[in-house]
């Protein structure tokens, strides 16, 4: 599937090679940290999934159930944890001070505000990106 997030890395502070958003570096991610509840696919059935008291969303279908659209801010909020909602305690930890670091990238979405991440974070959004069903 074509990505539709356009991705631009910024060198900060001058540094020589400014950092390219890597969709494996995000797939890496994603079977680091999140596949225990999201499921080795992202359909919602990691082995976690059944302790928590809420369904774990299936992450192939964040588009479909958005009509057609990645919703790249609410994703990007859901996982670094920036949802106010989230404060209230969430079941998904918040991988903000984790993902959110390193170089800044700045994220497109097809309409609305680019927005700033840190590469980490980018990463595993273009990875979710790029497993989206019809
Ligand atoms: C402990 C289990 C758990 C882990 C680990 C986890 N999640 Fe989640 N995730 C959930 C649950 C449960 C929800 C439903 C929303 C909520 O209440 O937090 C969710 C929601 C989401 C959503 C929003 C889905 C929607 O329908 O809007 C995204 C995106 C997401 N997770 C991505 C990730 C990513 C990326 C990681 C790894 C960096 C991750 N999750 C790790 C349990 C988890």
């Amino acid at each position: 599937m074509l990505l539709r997030v356009i991705c631009i890395a910024l060198s900060l502070a001058g540094s020589a090679a400014a950092q390219e958003v890597d969709v494996q570096e995000g797939r890496d991610l994603f079977m680091t940290h999140c596949w225990q509840c999201h499921g080795l696919d992202a359909t919602g059935d990691g082995p976690m999934a059944e302790m928590l008291a809420i369904t774990t969303p299936d992450l192939t279908r964040l588009a479909s159930r958005n009509n057609g659209e990645f919703p790249l801010e609410a994703v990007a909020r859901q996982i670094d944890g920036r949802d106010p909602l989230l404060a209230h305690g969430g079941e998904m930890p918040i991988f903000g001070p984790f993902l959110d670091t390193g170089s800044a990238v700045a994220l497109r979405p097809p309409s609305g505000q680019p927005m700033m991440t840190g590469l980490p974070l980018a990463n595993v959004i273009v990875y979710l990106e790029s497993i989206q069903e019809e």
